[in-house]
């Protein structure tokens, strides 16, 4: 599908909506997420988290997706479209040390854990506060 037959996407309406729905499961777990105090119940959330977040992030990346529309009809974006992608890989890469550290499960390696998981849902936070503004701003423009 070239650039052009993309920006003309007839489904991206339902594309945005569906981007939509997985912010607010996104916005759920992380509540989870907060709220997880054994370990092992963290890390079963971190793995959700993990393959939840791997499954959007493709959803929006994907060719015909949300940010190649929005890159193919907004030039104005390409900065903030960069941005968004380092914080994809950023924010799975905090995840997979998190994973990690609540794997160990000794005290040592999960001291600091809730505080980070707290940063870890505020990043998350902004950065689909700033995708929820750019779908609106594209839904009003379709
Ligand atoms: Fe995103
Ligand atoms: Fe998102």
């Amino acid at each position: 599908m070239s650039i052009t037959e993309t920006a003309a996407n007839p489904h991206i309406k339902d594309v945005l909506a569906d981007i939509l729905e997985e912010h607010q499961h996104i916005e759920a777990l992380m509540d989870r997420l907060k709220e997880a105090c054994p370990i092992d119940r963290l890390q079963l959330l971190l793995n959700e988290l993990h393959s939840t977040l791997m499954s959007h992030f493709a959803h929006e990346q994907y060719p015909g997706g949300f940010y190649e529309y929005l890159g193919a009809r907004h030039p104005e974006h390409h900065e903030v479209l960069r941005e968004l992608v380092d914080d994809h890989n950023f924010i799975l890469s905090t995840v997979r040390g998190l994973l990690e550290r609540a794997r160990l499960g000794d005290p040592q390696s999960t001291s600091g854990v809730a505080q980070e998981v707290a940063d870890l849902a505020k990043r998350i936070e902004g950065h689909e506060l700033r995708e929820r503004d750019l779908v609106k701003q594209l839904e009003q423009a379709v």
